[in-house]
């Protein structure tokens, strides 16, 4: 078994995936319709809790991925399927939209969001990475972190034919880089991947989405609800350009923790790749890419500041969650 799986990643095909568990009376209605599907759409219950909700919808935009082995591939499609997802979808953006509150300037624009970012004061994980945490706590956090890590840069790859020219062009050269610049073994999601297995984890795509907690779905469910939607193309680029410029040192941060707790090169290589890269890729994305498209399409530069917010107020709850169960906050 052992020997299949390191087959399969270095040779880059991907591992199988499962429906994950079901988290209450929605997502366990969508799970068995997938399952037993051809057969009508039942009336989809209302979700009992945000977790029930959030895994669904989880679930249904992995259909636009790479799918699960115990569902047909032609659900991705499916009315209602797809009826549910939206509904689902007007719920989560309801409750983003909620937590934005538009910046005073928003000129010049590079300035204004490199502030903007600079000025959102969160929790930071890496932070105490770097300090204070523990082998369980890290592995804890690999495994939360892998959910989105194994599909690096996916959901904004779904933005490259939406958009004109001068950000095309740059968002194809940040993601050239994030898939590998022509290299299988230098693929962000596949270097994440030989970290994963060197610390002992498993690699799989989607190994440990039981675990994920609200917020960790919910981060990852606001990437593909930008990802997904043509209109939501600021807000894909703004999320983009908020990770980027966050990502350098804290990834310095991860690096310098982990050699402190001894994890192994494979690991610590995934984050000190990310310490140059990111500090090129914060550069494109708030300048080449979101620059470029508000010069473009003026009127999508509140969309690109709620996608930067959101991205970083998902962090800071991921962020938050994580420290206090660990006593840490
Ligand atoms: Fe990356
Ligand atoms: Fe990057």
């Amino acid at each position: 078994m052992q020997l299949a799986r390191n087959a399969a990643l270095l040779q880059g095909v991907p591992a199988c995936m499962l429906l994950p568990k079901p988290r209450g009376p929605l997502s366990q209605s969508l799970f068995q319709a997938l399952r037993e599907w051809p057969g009508s759409a039942p009336a989809w219950p209302r979700a009992a809790d945000g977790e029930d909700a959030a895994v669904a919808l989880w679930a249904a935009y992995e259909l636009s991925y790479r799918g699960f082995d115990d569902v047909d591939d032609g659900l991705e499609w499916e009315p209602g399927v797809l009826e549910l997802r939206q509904r689902l979808e007007r719920d989560l953006e309801g409750r983003l939209r909620d937590r934005y509150r538009p910046p005073e300037t928003t000129e010049p624009f590079a300035e204004a969001l490199f502030d903007y970012i600079a000025g959102h004061d969160g929790h930071s994980l890496a932070a105490h990475v770097q300090r204070n945490a523990t082998d369980e706590q890290v592995l804890d956090l690999m495994r939360l972190r892998s959910i989105y890590h194994l599909k690096e840069a996916d959901p904004t790859a779904w933005m490259v034919s939406r958009l004109p020219v001068a950000p095309k062009a740059a968002l194809v050269e940040l993601l050239y880089d994030e898939y590998g610049a022509g290299d299988p073994n230098r693929l962000h999601s596949h270097l994440f991947a030989k970290g994963m297995e060197a610390a002992g984890l498993r690699a799989e795509y989607g190994a440990y989405v039981d675990e994920a907690p609200l917020e960790v779905l919910e981060q990852n469910n606001a990437m593909s609800l930008f990802g997904l939607h043509r209109r939501w193309r600021g807000a894909a680029l703004g999320h983009l350009a908020a990770f980027e410029a966050t990502s350098s040192l804290p990834s310095r941060r991860m690096a310098q923790g982990l050699e402190r707790l001894g994890f192994a090169p494979e690991l610590v290589g995934y984050y000190t790749e990310h310490v140059e890269a990111d500090a090129v890729h914060e550069q494109l994305a708030v300048r080449s890419i979101c620059g470029a498209l508000v010069e473009a399409e003026p009127t999508l530069v509140d969309d690109v500041f709620f996608g930067a917010f959101t991205c970083l107020d998902l962090e800071d709850r991921v962020a938050g969650r994580l420290l206090t169960q660990w006593g840490a906050a």
